[in-house]
């Protein structure tokens, strides 16, 4: 009987948990349901940046460099990598842009090959252009690369 007491009384703090949580948890798109379009929270430029951004952490992919937002020629699909047309090893002398890491030409078995990883191919799945804009949370994270 104890333990059926003890078990109702967990169940009820839960409940009240779930109740309080829905009324408090606001996402950043407010009260709009989810098909219907919202606004943008801000305008914002990409930023450009010579020599590229300084890294804030070790092992971060480098913030791309320049803006991307020229669709055709930064596009990424199954027939085409606008990126790999500047930082592939077979293109960036040329181009004079930085080479894709070195780690991204690196095969499944462990060899540096000619032609780039395709675990590597979506560059924007790990790169990101830097916008100037403010952050939309507070942020109080603090780089450690010197
Ligand atoms: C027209 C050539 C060109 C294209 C296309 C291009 N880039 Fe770049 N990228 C450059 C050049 C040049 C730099 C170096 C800029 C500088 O340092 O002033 C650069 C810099 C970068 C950097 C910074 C590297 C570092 O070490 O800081 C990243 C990351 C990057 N590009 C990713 C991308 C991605 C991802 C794409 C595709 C969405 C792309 N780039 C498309 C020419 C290009
Ligand atoms: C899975 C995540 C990931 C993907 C996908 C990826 N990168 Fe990277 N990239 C990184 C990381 C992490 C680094 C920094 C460490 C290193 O060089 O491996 C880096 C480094 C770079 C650098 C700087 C190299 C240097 O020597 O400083 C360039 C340029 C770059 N990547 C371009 C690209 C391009 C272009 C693509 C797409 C063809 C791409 N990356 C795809 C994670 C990724």
């Amino acid at each position: 009987m104890r333990a059926i007491i003890a078990t109702l009384a967990v169940v009820g703090v839960m409940a009240a948990g779930a109740a309080w949580a829905s009324d408090n948890v606001v996402s950043l798109r407010g009260a709009n349901a989810i098909p219907a379009l919202n606004q943008a929270p801000m305008e914002y430029k990409q930023a450009t940046m010579k020599k590229g951004f300084k890294r804030t952490f070790k092992e971060q992919p480098p913030l791309i460099a320049h803006e991307i937002e020229n669709t055709k020629k930064f596009q990424i699909n199954l027939r085409a990598n606008g990126c790999l047309d500047c930082h592939d090893k077979s293109t960036y002398e040329e181009e004079d842009a930085p080479m894709a890491g070195k780690s991204h030409y690196v095969g499944d078995d462990g060899k540096e090959k000619d032609d780039i990883n395709m675990s590597r191919y979506f560059c924007t799945q790990c790169h990101v252009p830097q916008a100037d804009a403010k952050p939309l949370v507070e942020n109080t994270f603090v780089g450690n690369v010197k």
